[in-house]
This record gives structure tokens, sequence and C-alpha cells, in this order.
């Protein structure tokens, strides 16, 4: 075996990974308006002014992490050049939903920040949220709090205590909160008494459109690719493909990094339209496995329920006679079967997922109108992925 690289094409493969993002305002094209209006927002800071709360919002991809973490990175040094005393905390919601993680978070960070002794506290979340509190007393400087994916966080008393710890007495300061999420519904979908105090200045992150896109990908292949290695054409194809439709930079980054290696594995010196082809195939099949073993146990059995139906009756099913199958394997695997009315909600997120299609066709006027399912997945390999899911 020989283990020893050969790559004719790809340069510097990190530049194309999904965590490579730029470290300079200069770095992130086509978002110029949203950086000066951030600049505007946290300009209070170098007049020791605490800024007001914030909250971004941006489709998936349209670079608002990207965003934020440049802005608090040039933030903080701004800041250190004036002896401006500030502590930004960065905590991303989908990997710390909960109140306690995140007080938690914020304890263990303002901690490493200002070389502080960490201390012994109860398990309660008033505790921490009291101890945190008493920190930021004692140091007396801006803080800034970045909640990124704030939609993943889990409703609570969170956003309300930290609008209002001047007004309760518990600072002389308020903090600032800066919550961020692709979810445009966010303020909608909580209980109103959370965001009571909140009262955020909003930012919104417009999408990508095609040529922005494009001149974010030649500015990475031009990094991580070798010269002629790669065109406009395919370049183009990378920024306009499905994927990218949605002005998602990191979807059109990842086709691109992926045409790179299967073109280097099929033992091209140079990209081309086909390899952009295959890999949009591949991504897709990688995303729809990953989304089809994440299922809960629940959806796993509606969705094999299904997927069995078709595979034994010319790809179609109706959804009568899927809700039987699915109860009877909701026997065989020792689960609690769910009410009609349920799985027929479900099968309408499957339809919007993609996963399946349902047409309403008619049996005639005695006899209405039935559900008829069908999919666009293979169903032998969906079967396999859905039952090893549930064995395993
Ligand atoms: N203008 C840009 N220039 C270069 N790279 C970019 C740009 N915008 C986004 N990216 C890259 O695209 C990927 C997605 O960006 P980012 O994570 O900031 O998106 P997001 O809006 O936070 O998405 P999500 O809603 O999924 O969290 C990252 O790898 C980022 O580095
Ligand atoms: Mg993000």
């Amino acid at each position: 075996m020989n283990f020893e690289q050969k790559n004719p094409i790809i340069k510097n493969i990190e530049i194309l990974k999904t965590g490579n993002a730029p470290e300079s305002s200069n770095d992130l094209l086509h978002r110029e308006n949203e950086i000066n209006k951030m600049e505007y927002h946290f300009s209070h800071v170098i007049q020791n002014i605490v800024p007001s709360n914030m909250l971004m919002f941006g489709e998936i991809g349209s670079g608002k992490t990207a965003m934020i973490k440049i802005t608090a990175n040039e933030l903080k040094k701004e800041a250190e050049k004036r002896n401006i005393n500030l502590t930004i905390h960065y905590i991303n919601c989908n990997s710390e939903p909960t109140e306690m993680g995140i007080l938690q978070q914020l304890v263990a960070q303002y901690n490493m920040h200002h070389s502080i002794k960490p201390q012994k506290i109860a398990n309660s979340t008033s505790q921490y949220f009291h101890h945190y509190i008493k920190k930021i007393n004692e140091t007396n400087g801006i803080i800034i709090i970045i909640l990124d994916e704030i939609d993943k966080m889990k409703p609570s008393n969170l956003l309300y205590n930290l609008s209002r710890v001047k007004e309760n007495g518990f600072t002389d300061f308020n903090v600032c909160v800066v919550g961020i999420s692709n979810n445009f519904l966010f303020e909608k979908e909580r209980d109103p008494r959370e965001l009571s105090s909140f009262r955020p200045t909003r930012i919104t992150v417009p999408p990508y459109n095609t040529e922005q896109l494009i001149d974010i990908l030649i500015n990475k292949a031009e990094k991580a690719l070798k010269p002629n290695t790669w065109d406009i054409g395919t370049i183009t194809m990378c920024a306009t493909r499905l994927s990218a439709c949605k002005g998602d930079a990191r979807s059109a980054i990842e086709l691109l990094k992926t045409t790179a290696e299967i073109a280097e594995k099929t033992g091209k010196t140079a990209l081309t339209e086909n390899d952009v082809l295959i890999a949009e195939k591949e991504l897709q099949h990688g995303t729809i496995s990953t989304l089809l073993s994440n299922l809960p146990p629940q959806k796993t059995l509606m969705l094999l329920a299904c997927m069995h139906n078709m595979y034994s009756n010319d790809e179609t099913t109706t959804t009568k006679t899927a809700y039987q199958q699915y109860a009877k394997l909701c026997d065989a695997y020792g689960h609690e079967t769910y009410t009609d009315r349920s799985f027929r909600t479900v099968l309408n997120e499957f339809e919007i997922e993609g996963l399946i299609n349902i047409n309403k066709t008619s049996r005639g006027r005695a006899r209405g109108i039935q559900n008829q399912i069908s999919t666009e997945l293979s169903i032998e390999s969906t079967i396999d992925i859905l039952t090893n899911a549930l064995e395993s």
C-alpha cells in the first residue's frame, strides 16, 4: 500500500472545510452592509456604553456565525487597545440548549477570561445565575452574551432575567444579549413573557445571490486549489446547483470540496462538470442517510411502514394501509401505537422534508378520496437504514 498523497488538484483542503471560517472582515465577501450595521451597533462599547440587545436573522449558510465571530474578535482588540473592560461570551444553544448549561458556560468562560479560580457552586440554575451576576458585578465591565442558534434554547427565564439585571437591582449596568437564528418565527414561537424585556435591535442578513456565491467560491478555489485545475464553468455550477440555490455558502463550499475530491480520486488533473454532478448526488445521499438514521423511533416506525408497503405493492401505498402496517411494526418492536391522526400529521412532515409524496386520488363518488403515498428515495436502501436504526 502507498498512503503518500497524490494531490494534482488540491493545494490546501483545510480552506474548504466547514470549520474554516474567514478570520477578518476583509475575507468575508459581500457582507459589508451587515458588518457596517454591526460596527455601528457595537460602537457604543468604545465609549464605554453597553450596547442594546440584538437579534440577527438570516437563512442557513448566510454567514451569520462567521460575521458575529469576526465582529466579536475585532471589537475585543479595539477594546483592549483602549483599556476598556469588555467580556464577550459566545454560546451555541444547539450544543447548550438548557438554561443550566448556558449559565455553566457563562461562569466557566467568565472565570477563564478573567483568570479566576473556579469555585464549587450548588447545582441549581438560580445559584449559577447569582454566582455569575456576583462575578460580573465585581469586575464591573461591559458584558456581551452571544447566543447563536437561539431558537434551539429551551424555554426558560434566562432572557427575561438577563434583560432585567439592572432593573431588578442585581447590577448597576445592563448586559447586552445578541441572539442569532435562521428561524424567522423565533419571536412568535416563544412565550411573550420570556421576551418581554428583551427588546432587541433586529438585523436581517439576506441570502447570497448567485454572483456573490461565485465570488465566494472563486476566493476559496484560489486558496485551496492548484492553478489551472478549475474554471469558471465548474465554479458557476457549484454556485447554482440545487443545494446552493437558497444562497447557502456552506452547501456551495461543500459541493466544491467534494467535487475536487472526486476529481482527484478518479485520477483527473482538473475539475469537470460531471464531477460536480457526482458530488451533488453523493452529498444528497449523505444528508438523507443522516436524516433517516437520526429520526426518533416513532417516526422511524411510521416511515418504515410506508416503505414496507411500497416495497411489496408496486412502489405505492395508501395512508390507511400504511397505518395498519405501522401498528403491526409497533407490536413487533414493542412500541406504543400512536393514533391515526398523529400518523397523518407525521406523514405531512415527511412530505415537507421530501421523504415521501402524498397525492389525493378519487375512488369514485361513493368511496371518496384516498391519500396515495410514493417516494423518490431508494425503497430498499431506506428500509435497510431504518431497520438498522431501530435495531442498533
Ligand atoms: N462571505 C463569505 N465568505 C467566505 N466564506 C463564507 C462567507 N459566508 C459564509 N461563509 C462560509 O460558509 C459557511 C457557513 O457560514 P456560517 O456558518 O457563518 O452561516 P450561518 O448563517 O451561521 O448558518 P446557520 O444558519 O446554518 O448557522 C462557513 O464555513 C463560512 O465560513
Ligand atoms: Mg450559524
